[in-house]
């Protein structure tokens, strides 16, 4: 049976999710930033993650050549920072503040959570790849609002995001 690319999104759309910054240094040695919300934990020993890229991102090859990424998880005040990076061709790090742990890859200051990461290994996932990384330095907030996606929307956990 072929599944319609509409229904399928729709319903993905059903599974809430939190929303990251994941974020890696460019073959030019440019700070990178991409919107995602495919992060999931994979192994607690050793540490794994995973998120997956599509191999249309326009920063698809500097993902696969840096063998490293971190990932930030965003809270509610990151909602335009969000944004930012899920444009066509605004990877760019910019003046967004940034700090740099073990693997040298942007820690974004005030993120829930952030997981600095070798790449371990890459599968083939069709239109995306699959990018375990092993965490090499953790950190999180005590507290603070995540930014949650549900059925193509930001959300906040107490409810609909306004603005
Ligand atoms: C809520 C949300 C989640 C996203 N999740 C992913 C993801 O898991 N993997 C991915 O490759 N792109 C994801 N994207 C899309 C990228 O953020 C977006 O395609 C990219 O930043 C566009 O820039 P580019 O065309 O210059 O690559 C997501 C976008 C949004 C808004």
């Amino acid at each position: 049976m072929s599944i319609d690319p509409r229904t399928f999104r729709d319903a993905m759309g059903r599974f809430a999710t939190g929303i990251a910054l994941v974020s890696t240094i460019s073959r030019a040695g440019e700070p990178l930033g991409l919107t995602i919300n495919s992060f999931s934990s994979v192994s607690l020993d050793p540490p794994l993650v995973l998120f997956s890229l599509a191999r249309t991102a326009s920063r698809f090859e500097d993902f696969i050549a840096a063998g490293r990424f971190a990932v930030n998880v965003l809270c509610t005040a990151h909602r335009a920072v969000s944004q930012k990076f899920a444009r066509h061709g605004e990877g760019l790090w910019g003046e967004l503040p940034r700090e740099s742990w073990t693997t040298g890859c942007p820690i974004l200051p005030g993120a829930l959570a952030s997981f600095d990461c070798t790449t371990e290994a890459r599968y083939e996932g069709g239109d995306h790849v699959i990018m375990l990384g092993r965490v090499q330095q953790v950190c999180f907030a005590a507290d603070g609002e995540p930014l949650l996606y549900f059925c193509s929307a930001y959300r906040a956990v107490s409810g609909p995001l306004s603005g």
